[in-house]
């Protein structure tokens, strides 16, 4: 087994280089992360992935006095979403610039009004003071982060005491990752290495927050990645862009492979609640 080694810059790369393919054939309003789906016969993407927004807000108690930091906000939606159905105040984080200006051209128009930001930097050095935020919340992006201790310590840096950090990620349920898990799933988006279902909670812990909340939810990936893989094979039939077409199609065969790596444990997804000691 290989093991490959990515940094920072290799995520940053990745991401910005990647992020008009994505909002290609993925979602072009910029939703990129794991639909909450209600079984397997579901397969509209936007639903799923709004519910997924609407179960971590919900559980990380959002409400319009809070102060919401997205960390891994990507192109934005997030945390414009929050805003507008809680009328809160919030600020985005990402690595990607491509990303952050995306998510900065989206507060025109309709969006003009909300107060929020978008910020570009890294999770593992924030711009922002102690004390905070009343909320950090994030989607399917801490685990690509190589130095997550940090990561943790600084969300419980800027985050009041007593408040909350919701969020989604992918998880790495056992240590020992075949080849083809690796190369389909890890190395595909620079990712290093996950936290397991249980070591994620005791990471938390280590970091000083009390995990409240904690859900496994691998069927969930299952189906994103047969529905954004499906979509994938189709967008790359109609595109003129060889290059695009086959980082398409190479993401579509990803997507099969991602389930084999469900199934021999090399890949999982969950939700986790945590709080600051008041
Ligand atoms: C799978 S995308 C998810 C984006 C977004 N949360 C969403 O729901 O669409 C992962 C994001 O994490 C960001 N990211 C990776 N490493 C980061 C870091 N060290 N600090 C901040 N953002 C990071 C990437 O740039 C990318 O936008």
């Amino acid at each position: 087994m290989t093991t490959q080694s990515f940094t920072e810059q290799d995520v940053e790369s990745f991401f910005d280089q990647t992020t008009s393919t994505y909002l290609n054939f993925w979602d072009s309003s910029g939703v990129l992360h794991t639909g909450y789906f209600d079984g397997d016969d579901d397969h509209d993407y936007q639903a799923a992935a709004e519910r997924t927004s609407d179960v971590v807000a919900t559980e990380a108690g959002i409400n319009a006095s809070s102060y919401v930091l997205d960390v891994g906000c990507g192109c934005g939606p997030f945390l414009i979403y929050l805003a507008e159905r809680f009328n809160c105040r919030g600020e985005g984080l990402d690595l990607s610039t491509e990303r952050i200006n995306f998510a900065r051209g989206l507060l025109t128009g309709e969006h003009a009004g909300l107060n929020v930001n978008f910020t570009h930097g890294s999770a593992t050095a924030m711009p922002y003071e102690d004390n905070t935020f009343t909320h950090v919340v994030s989607q399917d992006s801490l685990c690509l982060i190589p130095d997550k201790p940090k990561t943790h310590s600084e969300v419980f840096r800027v985050l009041q005491p007593g408040g909350v950090f919701a969020f989604s990620d992918f998880l790495q349920p056992k240590t020992d990752i075949s080849e083809r898990g690796r190369k389909h799933v890890y190395d595909r988006v620079r990712w290093n290495y996950g936290y397991s279902y249980l070591g994620y909670q005791q990471a938390l812990e280590d970091a000083g927050f009390v995990v409240t909340h904690a859900r496994n939810l691998e069927p969930q990936i299952r189906q994103t990645y047969r529905v954004i893989g499906k979509a994938a094979t189709e967008r790359a039939a109609e595109t003129d862009d060889p290059a695009a077409r086959e980082w398409m199609l190479g993401f579509a065969e990803s997507c099969g492979e991602i389930e084999h790596a469900i199934d021999r444990g090399e890949f999982g997804w969950g939700i986790f609640v945590a709080r600051k000691p008041a």
